[in-house]
């Protein structure tokens, strides 16, 4: 009896115990995600998680088979155009050793502490310009994306308190994948663009974009942003969708839009540097995303891939590149084999390697550092 009664008594004292360590490691847990700062995602298609689910836009993705290989999902659609996880998710996983991504900014359940894993602002037909995407009806454009972070930042505060909140942020990852729709869902438009292709040489549509993402980006300074990777504008011309419309072979990309973004990329650059050397303390790394792209399209063979050219999901043309992915769309049956999930965009297989090459990479793919290096300084 006695040793039974003592016995329980110990059990009592060791549940206590374990109750207070507990605790003390929750917070002991938070403190370390903390030290690690977030990871904010800012963009278009290419990163978008979810936000246009909630927007009335012409520009989805919350529809099978998208999402089909997205284990915490269950396979099922999350709003992400593409088969499973996005350059975004890959990087948070890696960086900061998030199971959980960084949420919607506009999904109502992104409230509370879980902004401090960081806040994915990205949506899909977004771009610098607020015209570009109009076709869509609804989207966010840079600027909107700016104006939530902006909200975002008062949240933490409150969660943090001034003086820790902006050391959070100062630690945090700030990536920019934008630019694509600008050409794609503007500047290159049949009708839609009107206008602009009369009156804007691309010399001045392009120095309008990096005057717009100038102020942009020294917004996100002034709200104690410091790490920043900024994606350039990828081959547009050798998506699924440009070469179908234009019936080029399989090696063949289409020129214009090529020549637009390589044209936009060499500005970008500059960019990055005058911003590096005059917003103090702050590191804008630079990744040539048109590079990588091109190097897997190129050399799609010896990355596992059998076709950079065909896209998995989608119908019509020779590379199956007019009719968007969804329900009734014809599928591949090996996602991995494929460098183009849909006529817009990579798969998460193509992702993967563009991820890796981002976070480990050389100078070829990252400058002025990589994104662990960028992480760790
Ligand atoms: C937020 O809601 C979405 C959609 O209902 C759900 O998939 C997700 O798991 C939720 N996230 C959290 C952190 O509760
Ligand atoms: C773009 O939209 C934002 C937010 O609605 C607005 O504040 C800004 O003035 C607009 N810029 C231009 C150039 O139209
Ligand atoms: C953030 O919002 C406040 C208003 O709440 C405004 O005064 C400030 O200029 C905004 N900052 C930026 C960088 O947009």
């Amino acid at each position: 009896m006695t040793i039974t009664m003592a016995f329980s008594f110990n059990h009592i004292v060791a549940l206590v115990f374990l109750v207070i360590n507990l605790s003390s490691f929750g917070l002991s847990q938070d403190d370390q995600d903390l030290t690690k700062g977030g990871s904010f995602i800012f963009g278009d298609s290419l990163v978008d998680a979810g936000n246009n689910n909630y927007l009335q836009t012409l520009s989805k993705a919350d529809i099978r088979p998208n999402g089909i290989d997205f284990k915490a999902s269950g396979g099922n659609p999350t709003g992400r155009f593409t088969n499973g996880r996005t350059i975004g998710d890959i990087v948070g996983e890696e960086l900061l050793g998030q199971s959980n991504y960084a949420l919607p900014f506009l999904a109502p359940n992104t409230t509370g502490r879980v902004i401090l894993y960081g806040v994915n602002y990205a949506s899909g037909g977004g771009g610098i310009m607020n015209a570009t995407g109009r076709i869509f009806v609804n989207r966010l454009s840079m600027e909107i994306q700016v104006d939530y972070f902006n909200i975002t930042r008062k949240q933490i505060d409150n969660l943090l308190g001034a003086s820790k909140a902006r050391e959070y942020i100062k630690r945090s990852i700030f990536s920019i994948t934008i630019g694509s729709n600008d050409f794609l869902n503007n500047y290159l438009m049949p009708v839609l663009s009107m206008g602009t292709r009369v009156t804007q040489s691309p010399d001045a549509f392009v120095d309008d974009m990096i005057n717009h993402l100038r102020a942009q980006l020294t917004r996100l300074y002034q709200l104690d942003a410091r790490k920043f990777i900024v994606g350039n504008v990828g081959p547009l011309g050798c998506i699924p969708y440009q070469k179908t419309i234009n019936q080029l072979d399989e090696n063949e990309c289409v020129s214009l839009p090529n020549k637009l973004a390589v044209q936009y990329n060499a500005r970008l650059k500059d960019l990055l540097q005058e911003l590096n050397e005059n917003l103090k303390g702050a590191t804008f790394v630079h990744a040539n995303v048109y590079d990588l792209v091109m190097e897997v399209i190129t050399n799609y063979a010896k990355y596992g891939f059998s076709t950079a050219s065909v896209a998995c999901c989608g119908n019509g043309g020779q590379y199956a590149g007019i009719i968007p992915c969804g329900p009734t769309s014809s599928m591949c049956s090996d996602r991995d084999k494929h460098v183009f999930w849909d006529p817009y965009h990579p798969s998460e297989a193509a992702n993967l390697i563009i991820a890796k090459q981002l976070l480990d990479g050389d100078a070829r793919y990252t400058s002025p550092m990589n994104l662990r290096q960028l992480r760790d300084l």
